[in-house]
């Protein structure tokens, strides 16, 4: 085994190199593969620890696959969002992560996730139907609307009403804050976290996370006092589950985990969505070969067909490729002396796998900065090279409910509207927090109804 000795990065400053990673990201982590490889060294963040930055597939396979005891995420890893609490799954580690995955995974996935079929396609109709013919319109906000939507209504199981609205103007208040630049850096930097009054960044945050919190738990206490067996929703089906002692989920945890899912699934599902009609649009054959695909489907695609639609998957897949919403895996803490790539990393570093680098691996990706959603149906890839929801213990809990969300929408949106990009700019990828989004949101126009829908409209006139 190498004597200790962290991988080659860059020597220039902390601060500098902290500046360099939020001002441009992607260009920067790009810089630092061709001059060190696809493992290096960066001193970025509040407390400059060092973080190894890892695009090799086998040695994120090893990532992966190195037992939690010795590489975890969690709290210790430095994952902390105020508004989560420490009962969230992005916090907890070891067991009690082991106990919450547990809990969770059923409800997002099968038929039971297949059953939200129809509400996310509603959702998506009423608001789509706001779109005007001929007036340019930016994608992603409606793309937030249908995402937020369909948490509140498919994940909290909130129906139109007093509390579902309320909770909507709270947390959309608390996630779209009037200083962003002022919250990241309290999140980044505790001792900025002072409470000076109502007026003040902290104060505000403060006091919109205690209404959300009076909000779900008025919800969940008054579910355990009017039990409905019927209700399928994620929240019920969190009260339902017991664990291997045959204990439920306590008030405090699904408040934390319901918070988590907005937190983790809203604006990842919403900017890929956003992406993935730049895309479709952007490159005319990829749009004529999809809606091709869609057609055989009919009106109401029943949710197995459109899960199993070859193209409709490798456009997604292709989508979540080129820009991954999140560019990097949770960061992983070394917990005791763990042998990377030859280095010996010791407990304390912090080991993160890059996905954008790994998916821009000409190796793997030729001409990866193009969109060629062909590359899925020609080759397989490993989980340690195609990895837009990470892997291992920590794979993204959503993963399943997020694709099929972004299939149903995409299916429902581009069966009906006819549409094309409002200009011919690319649309560059830009940092908006934690995550990879279009510059501008990605702005389009609706020319018309596709003359099938046209048809139907006409027939139920008549
Ligand atoms: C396209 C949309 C999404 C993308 C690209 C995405 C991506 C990711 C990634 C990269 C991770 C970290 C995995 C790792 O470090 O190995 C993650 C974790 C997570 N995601 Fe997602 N996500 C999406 C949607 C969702 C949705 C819809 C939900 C919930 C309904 C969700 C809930 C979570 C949770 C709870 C975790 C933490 C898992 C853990 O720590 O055990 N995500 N996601």
């Amino acid at each position: 085994m190498s004597a200790s000795k962290l991988p080659n990065g860059p020597q220039t400053p902390p601060l500098i190199q902290t500046f360099e990673w939020m001002a441009r990201p992607l260009e920067y982590m790009e810089a630092c593969t061709q001059r060190y490889g696809d493992i290096f060294t960066l001193r970025v963040g509040p407390v400059f620890t060092p973080q190894v930055f890892i695009s090799n597939p086998q040695a994120i396979q090893q990532i992966f696959t190195t037992d939690p005891k010795q590489l975890d995420s969690g709290e210790p890893a430095g994952i902390k969002f105020p508004l989560l609490g420490k009962q969230s799954l992005l916090a907890l580690e070891g067991k009690p992560h082991q106990r919450q995955r547990k809990l969770l995974t059923p409800p997002l996935h099968g038929e039971r996730m297949l059953a939200y079929g129809e509400l996310i396609r509603d959702i998506t109709k009423q608001v789509t139907s706001r779109w005007r013919v001929g007036e340019p319109f930016s994608v992603l906000p409606s793309m937030q609307e249908i995402s937020f939507q369909v948490i509140l209504k498919a994940v909290f199981g909130l129906e139109d009403g007093p509390r579902y609205e309320r909770l909507k103007l709270v947390l959309i208040a608390l996630m779209n804050p009037k200083k962003p630049l002022m919250r990241t850096l309290m999140i980044l930097f505790p001792i900025l976290q002072q409470d000076l009054g109502s007026w003040s960044p902290w104060g505000i945050f403060k006091r919109q996370r205690q209404q959300i919190d009076e909000l779900i738990y008025a919800e969940i206490r008054e579910r355990k006092e009017q039990p409905d067996p019927s209700r399928s929703d994620i929240l019920s089906l969190m009260m339902l589950a017991r664990d291997e002692e045959g204990q439920p989920m306590t008030d405090v945890e699904l408040r934390d985990e319901l918070i988590t899912m907005l937190v983790a699934g809203h604006e990842t599902t919403a900017t890929v969505l956003a992406w993935a009609f730049y895309w479709i649009h952007r490159v005319p054959q990829v749009r004529e070969k999809l809606l091709q695909e869609l057609d055989t489907l009919g009106d109401r695609p029943d949710p197995n067909a459109l899960m199993r639609s070859p193209y409709l998957n490798a456009v997604c897949s292709e989508t979540l490729r080129l820009y991954p919403v999140a560019m990097l895996a949770l960061n992983r803490l070394v917990k005791s002396p763990l042998e990377i790539m030859g280095y010996q990393l010791e407990p304390g570093t912090l080991v993160i796998p890059s996905i954008y680098l790994t998916h821009h691996r000409e190796d793997l990706y030729p001409q990866s900065k193009q969109f060629k959603p062909e590359r899925f149906l020609e080759r397989q890839f490993t989980q340690y090279e195609y990895l837009p929801f990470g892997g291992g213990n920590r794979r993204c809990i959503g993963m399943a409910f997020a694709l099929f969300e972004m299939k149903m929408v995409l299916a429902t949106v581009l069966s009906s509207w006819q549409m094309e990009l409002a200009d011919d700019k690319p649309v560059q990828p830009v940092r908006k927090g934690a995550l990879l989004g279009p510059s501008d949101g990605v702005w389009m126009i609706v020319r018309g109804m596709r003359p099938q829908n046209q048809l139907i409209l006409e027939t139920s006139l008549r």
